[in-house]
């Protein structure tokens, strides 16, 4: 099985993707003992390398700590086994090519079973024909003598249909059990912490309905713009690049029922898209869209003063959208979606508003929040009401606060989100990766939104200064849609005396 012996090929090897996620994803398994011990890496692009430009381009992310020993040696021998692979994506000789170097690899190392796990960091330009190569070259013709996994990135298409169009062309030639489609929110501690959370403690599990809770918000802010990255952001948008997939994801794994068993992976998977289909039906009215502007002080620029984007793009980098479940948990509970780059802030986080107490005695008491933080920094906490410590009968709210680099110690090692997913790819574990039906229904979900705003008749975005909180609007729009900002107007942290 892949606990033995494994070979990895990751295609697009000289891209962003790949030294920026998932090169550091690899050593940080190979660092902390993850891989299997019979392992080899070839990194395959198009791009004329020798293996020592290439190994130099990949150490430049590796992260480890330059006092310790173990990581020093870890990182040359990790290198050793990094090895570069020239080849055109849609020609045979380089996938004829690699796959004599598979073999080699196999015959060296005495190998009964040939592991492959081919990763594809690759723009969906040419995703259909390394899939297809593969499948020719490079795929073990004898099931018992070899197994081959496929990693997929997004993005999954466009929109419904050129989703669905992919799908079509992958699917003759990857099995479902074969294809793991990646969204690295999956992969996240906090996100992987909720389904644990939410059924094992008695008190959540009764209150995790539309009797005691009053809204949900899921906020993903970054505190920079797309810099660099204009000319892939234009035709895709914040909703795309962040809200179809990662917010959605988070949003599911929240309000899911029960799985049948959850250590089946097709049962978890089951679920979630029970609760997708649930979702409905986006109210174009419901949606508040953006684009940042330049900063007040004028130190950073506008969207569109990107070289790579049209002067007059309407490209949305702010959306909040407020979506309900029309199912008995949930109906009634608006569940608002909210995702912008260049903010005043970086931070991921899920807030969930309980209804206010019906037994209204007390001046200053306010709804309980309950925030998962899961990033940066990942923590839990519940605002609560509490009697102020030696004043009689005043309310004030506090916390119960769980913050993780408080309470747990350097020794729980938190894996980055990729190096959590590839090692349940080679473990066979699909519970953290997006299923075809999934992805379908999140495409049908946001496609009639997605075309309206693209169309002539779509809004223009709402103008924020980069730095901001977003466009003015949003206070209102989430008002609207039944977050009380009031809930949060008497918590102090920390706790001064009262007057
Ligand atoms: C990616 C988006 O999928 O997720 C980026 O394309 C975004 O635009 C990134 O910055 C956020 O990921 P993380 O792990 O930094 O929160």
């Amino acid at each position: 099985s892949f606990h033995d012996n494994a070979l990895i090929v990751v295609f697009g090897a000289s891209g962003d993707l790949a030294s920026k996620k998932t090169f550091p994803a690899l050593f940080g398994l190979y660092r902390e003992n993850k891989l299997p011990k019979v392992v080899s890496i070839i990194g395959f692009a198009r791009s004329d390398l020798s293996h020592d430009q290439f190994r130099d381009k990949v150490s430049k992310h590796l992260k480890y700590d330059k006092n310790n020993d173990d990581h020093i040696k870890k990182l040359e021998n990790f290198l050793k086994i990094c090895t570069y692979h020239r080849g055109s994506y849609d020609e045979a000789e380089g996938f004829q090519e690699l796959e004599k170097s598979i073999v080699k690899f196999d015959n060296d190392n005495k190998l009964e079973v040939s592991n492959r796990l081919y990763y594809l960091a690759l723009p969906p330009s040419v995703f259909t024909k390394v899939a297809t190569n593969l499948k020719k070259y490079n795929y073990p013709s004898d099931s018992s003598k070899g197994s081959a996994r496929l990693i997929v990135e997004k993005p999954f298409g466009h929109d419904l249909e050129s989703s669905r169009q992919l799908q079509s062309e992958l699917s003759p030639l990857w099995k479902e059990e074969e294809l793991f489609r990646i969204d690295h929110y999956l992969g996240k501690e906090m996100v992987k912490n909720l389904l644990p959370v939410r059924f094992t403690n008695t008190f959540l599990m009764s209150c995790w309905n539309n009797q005691f809770i009053d809204c949900i918000q899921i906020s993903f802010k970054e505190n920079f713009g797309t810099e660099g990255r204009g000319g892939y952001f234009d035709s895709i948008g914040i909703i795309r690049d962040v809200i179809q997939n990662h917010l959605l994801q988070v949003l599911t794994i929240l309000l899911m029922g029960k799985p049948e068993d959850f250590t089946n992976p097709e049962s978890i998977r089951n679920e979630k898209v029970n609760l997708l289909k649930a979702i409905r039906t986006i109210d174009f009215n419901d949606v508040l869209i953006g684009q940042y502007t330049k900063s007040t002080d004028g130190s950073k620029p506008a969207y569109i003063d990107d070289e790579t984007v049209n002067a007059d793009s309407k490209a949305n980098t702010f959306a909040a959208i407020a979506l309900h479940v029309d199912n008995d948990t949930w109906k009634n509970v608006p569940i608002i979606l909210k995702a912008g780059k260049a903010l005043n802030d970086s931070k991921v986080e899920i807030r969930i508003q309980f209804k206010k107490s019906v037994a209204d005695i007390y001046e200053n008491s306010s709804r309980n929040e309950l925030v998962f933080r899961i990033q940066p920094d990942e923590a839990m906490y519940l605002k609560m009401n509490i009697k102020l410590p030696g004043v009689p009968n005043k309310v004030s709210v506090s916390d119960l606060d769980l913050t993780y680099k408080d309470r747990y110690s350097k020794e729980f090692y938190i894996p980055e989100a990729y190096e959590s997913l590839i090692y349940d790819a080679l473990n066979d574990d699909h519970s953290n990766f997006v299923r075809n039906d999934e992805l379908d229904i999140s495409w049908a979900l946001f496609t009639p939104l997605l075309h309206y705003l693209e169309s002539d008749k779509g809004p223009s975005p709402e103008l924020y200064p980069y730095g901001s909180r977003g466009p003015e609007g949003l206070h209102e729009f989430m008002k609207k849609h039944g977050y009380d900002y009031a809930s949060n107007e008497n918590y102090q942290w920390p706790v001064t005396t009262p007057e």
